[in-house]
This record gives structure tokens, C-alpha cells and sequence, in this order.
């Protein structure tokens, strides 16, 4: 028994120290959605994918409770809004240590690895508001993690836009921090390396494609049919392997050559601009997957990259203001489903698998009535409020939507509001023109979507606290079986 016991024990522990040095291919786990999948069967899909890596943007709790025993190892983020008081306050870091991170970690815990302080905080958009507060909460939450004996399990790092580094030259070699920011970012790449820690990157051919209209579309994608640049000698035929490198010799120059670097997210949309669809979003995320298997690297940095997708699910409660596609970056669909097939270099062997088991609402949908009239004057503002409130970001020129007739535009957003609104008679009561139809309206590529059953989290805690009475009870039974 005792032997039993021995290798049992020496199993576990050599697959917890696994657990830290997990290769492969992470994805980001956002939660901005009004219907969430259950966490427990976002786990099981990431598991039936082999997705070894997930990246959080908050602490939630359901989400590290069903990461829990899993080996899946885990970057948790903190959000923007919470930085000014974890850099004013060193309590406050330690308390969120200590409720986000102790809490979960420990025997048959979550592993976490990293903790993501902030998310893109010096992006231009923000106006500079998160520059003063960011180096402060970083250096907060590593001394709280230090506090608390974990630093040499879990890493902090610092999420950022590749708007941070530019090309004096616009070659990779002449990458620098961007000047406006050079102090800040100097302070945090010091404090990320003198403690072992990752400089993380966000980086997005789309975004370059998208607000750049003369932008080289070949050059987004790894197909090598783009013209290459030149660097010295160093050849680029991908805007991804350019834009990496220039942050390499960002980092070069600044006396920090062989600092690690993780890519927070990369990735393709599939809806809500003329670029973003399925067929775009395969070739870049398919030509990803194979320019980086092999661990061979960008010109200027041999090896594997560390990499998270952007991202997993669809999140509709995303803010547009970047653009439409915001709330379609997912390679599943808000109810698990695959958008295209996909070669993590996983288990997975090319086909997506699709999460499992859920559950979604009755077969019915709210739409336009046939004989109501589109000149009545209460349709466009019908429609307004009901895109106001759900999600019409699948229609518009070039999107999956885009070829609906008006009726069928109007039918789109009703039905938006309805799904959204979980079902409810009071949600398909636009005067005088809906109907509830128990026939699928979806057309080609455009997809009246069916709600899943709304999941509350705080269900999920009852639960959890049921399975940790329960996982104690086996535990009492396991080792009164060794005694005996
Ligand atoms: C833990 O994280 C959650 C989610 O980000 C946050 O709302 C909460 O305030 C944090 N707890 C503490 C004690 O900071
Ligand atoms: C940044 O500044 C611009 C122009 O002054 C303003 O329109 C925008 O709302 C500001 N954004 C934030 C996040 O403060
Ligand atoms: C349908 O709605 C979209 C978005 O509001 C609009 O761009 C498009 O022109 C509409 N199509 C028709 C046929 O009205």
C-alpha cells in the first residue's frame, strides 16, 4: 500500500511540474457575454482541443473553479479599472492575491502561472489615464506574491498593445519604445526582468489592415506572397514576424536581448467588416499555427513562441467602438460551435471540437411580421432600440448578414433583442410588426442565433461548495483505505 501510495504521489507531483512548462498553444477566455457558457464545459472543450494555456481578464471565480485539477495553466488578468487602488494601496494587492490567487492555488488547485497586471493600459486610445497607476500596481502585486510565498510559482507581466514600440526605419532593426512613453515602459521592462518575468505583446495584423486602407493584405497573412522586406539581411514576408522582431530589437537596444516574451493574443475576426469572416479568419489563424510549429521563430529570435489566441468564444457584450468585429473574434461561436477547422498541433488533429452538451432555449424566434410594412414609422426606431440593447454587429456591407433584404434586417434585430432577452413575450412586442416563429429564419451564411440557457454564477458557487465536501469525503476515504 505504502509503494501505492509512493508512486501515486510521485505521478501527481510529476504532473503538477508539468503543469509549468506546458508548450503548445494557449487561448484567451473572455467573458463579456450576456449568455456565458457554463465554465465547467468551456473546460471540457478546451481539454477535448488539447488547449494546454488559458488567459483570463478578470479572476472569476467560476472560471478558476473549473480550471481547478485540470493542469491547464492559467494567466490571470486584472482589469484596467482596478489599477489606480492596487498601486495606491499594497493591502489591496495583497487581499487580491490572496482572494484571486492563494484561494485557487494549493494540492488540486488551478495552476496559475501568470498574473496579467492591466490590459493594453498604454494604449493610445486611453489618453495616457492608466500610465501613472500601472507601474505602481505591478510592483504592488509582485511584492504581495512574494508576501505570500508564491513568487516563484506565478510570474506577473503586463499586457500590452504593440502600439508601444515603433520603427524609426519602419524595419524591424530601427524598433524602439514608442518616445511619448519611454520612461514608463523603460521602469516596467527593468522590473519584469529583474524578476523573471515575461514582457507580453498583443499584436494584430487585422487592426493594421482595418484602419489602413493601403495596407498590403498578402503581408497580414503566411502565405509568402507578399513582397519581402529586407532588414540587413534578415527577410520578412509576414507583418507578425516584423512586428515581433521589432520589439526584440526594442528590447535589444535596451539592454534587455533574451528577455521572454509571450504573445497575449493574435488572431482574426469573422464578422463585422469586409475582412472578417470565416475563409480570412482560417487563413490567418491556420497560417499562424503552421508558421510557428516547429518552434522555429521569427528572424530574429530562434525557438518556440509562447502564444494565446485571440480568442476562444464570441463575446457579444464586447464594446464596438474599436469596430463591429469586436464581438467576433472567437474560433467557437457564443455556443461553443467551431467557425472553420483549425490544426492547434494538438490532439485535436485538425477538426475543431465542439463544446458539449448545451443547453439552449426553446426553437423559436422573433421576426418581422410578413405583412407588416416597412414604411410604418415605427420600424426604424423599432429597430434602433432593438440594436441599442442586443447585438446587430452581423449586419452591414460584407458581413454574414449583409445580404438581407430590409425585411429581413429588421426580422435580424428583432430577433437580436429577443435572444437576448432570454425568450421573454415581452421582448418580441414591437407594435404592430413582430411575430414569434418556430421556424428557423437563418439563411446561407446569416444565422438567426438561438439563446443558450442563461448561467449563474452564483449557482456555480453552491455547487462548488457541495463538490469540495464531496472531494473531501473521498479524500477521508482514500486515506482511511491506505490506513487499513
Ligand atoms: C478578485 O477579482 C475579482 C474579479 O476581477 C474582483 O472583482 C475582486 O474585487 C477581486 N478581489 C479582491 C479582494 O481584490
Ligand atoms: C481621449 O481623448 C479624445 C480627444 O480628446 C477623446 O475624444 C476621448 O474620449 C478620450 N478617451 C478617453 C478614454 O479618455
Ligand atoms: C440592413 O442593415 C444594415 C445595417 O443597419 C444596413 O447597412 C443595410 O443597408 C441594410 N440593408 C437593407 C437592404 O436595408
Amino acid at each position: 500500500m505504502g509503494n501505492l501510495v509512493l508512486v501515486v504521489c510521485v505521478l501527481v507531483v510529476s504532473l503538477l511540474s508539468l503543469g509549468n512548462f506546458v508548450d503548445g498553444i494557449g487561448a484567451n477566455w473572455g467573458t463579456q457575454a450576456s449568455h456565458q457558457l457554463p465554465p465547467d464545459k468551456v473546460v471540457r472543450m478546451l481539454r477535448d482541443n488539447g488547449i494546454q494555456k488559458v488567459k483570463l481578464f478578470d479572476a472569476d471565480y467560476g472560471a478558476l473553479r473549473a480550471l481547478r485539477n485540470t493542469g491547464i495553466e492559467v494567466m490571470v488578468g486584472i482589469p484596467n479599472e482596478m489599477l489606480a487602488t492596487l498601486a495606491s494601496s499594497p493591502k489591496a494587492a495583497e487581499k487580491w492575491v490572496s482572494k484571486n490567487v492563494s484561494a485557487h492555488m494549493g494540492s488540486g488547485g488551478a495552476s496559475i502561472r501568470y498574473i496579467a497586471v492591466g490590459n493594453e493600459p498604454f494604449l493610445e486610445t486611453y489618453n495616457g489615464s492608466f500610465l501613472q497607476t500601472t507601474f505602481p500596481a505591478l510592483r504592488n502585486i509582485q511584492n504581495a506574491l512574494t508576501k505570500a510565498g508564491l513568487n516563484r510559482q506565478v510570474r506577473v507581466t503586463c499586457p500590452l498593445n504593440a502600439d508601444v514600440y515603433e520603427s524609426s526605419t519602419s524595419n524591424p532593426s530601427g524598433g524602439n519604445f514608442r518616445a511619448a512613453i519611454q520612461n514608463y515602459m523603460l521602469q516596467i521592462v527593468k522590473f519584469l526582468n529583474d524578476n523573471g518575468a515575461p514582457f507580453t505583446v498583443n499584436i494584430y495584423p487585422f487592426i493594421s489592415l482595418y484602419t489602413d486602407a493601403n495596407f498590403p493584405i498578402e503581408y497580414a497573412f503566411f502565405d509568402g506572397n507578399s513582397s519581402p522586406i529586407n532588414d540587413n539581411g534578415a527577410s520578412y514576408n509576414n507583418m507578425f514576424d516584423a512586428n515581433y522582431d521589432t520589439l526584440v530589437w526594442a528590447l535589444r537596444k535596451n539592454g534587455f536581448p533574451d528577455m521572454q516574451i509571450i504573445v497575449g493574443e493574435v488572431g482574426w475576426p469573422t464578422d463585422g467588416d469586409r475582412n472578417a469572416n470565416s475563409l480570412l479568419a482560417q487563413r490567418f489563424n491556420q497560417g499562424f499555427m503552421s508558421h510557428i510549429a516547429g518552434g522555429k521563430g521569427t528572424p530574429m529570435r530562434n525557438g518556440p513562441i509562447d502564444v494565446y489566441l485571440f480568442s476562444l468564444i464570441d463575446e457579444d457584450e464586447k464594446s464596438v467602438q474599436p469596430g463591429n468585429f469586436e464581438r467576433h473574434w472567437g474560433i467557437f461561436t457564443y455556443d461553443g460551435l467551431p467557425k472553420y477547422a483549425l490544426n492547434l498541433g494538438t490532439t485535436n488533429s485538425g477538426v475543431l471540437v465542439p463544446a458539449r452538451n448545451v443547453q439552449y432555449l426553446e426553437r423559436k424566434w422573433c421576426v418581422m411580421k410578413p405583412q407588416a410594412s416597412l414604411d410604418d414609422p415605427q420600424v426604424a426606431q423599432s429597430v434602433s432600440y432593438a440594436c441599442g440593447l442586443a447585438d446587430c454587429t452581423s449586419l452591414g456591407y460584407g458581413t454574414s448578414c449583409g445580404n438581407l433584404d430590409e425585411h429581413g434586417n429588421v426580422s435580424y434585430a428583432f430577433n437580436s433583442y429577443y435572444q437576448k432577452n432570454n425568450q421573454l413575450d415581452t421582448a418580441c412586442k414591437f407594435p404592430g410588426l413582430s411575430m414569434i416563429t418556430k421556424t428557423d429564419p437563418s439563411v446561407g451564411t446569416c444565422r438567426f442565433g438561438l439563446m443558450i440557457q442563461p448561467y449563474y454564477a452564483g449557482a456555480g458557487r453552491t455547487f462548488g461548495c457541495i463538490q469540495k465536501r464531496w472531494s473531501f469525503l473521498s479524500a477521508a476515504i482514500v486515506l482511511l483505505s491506505t490506513v487499513l
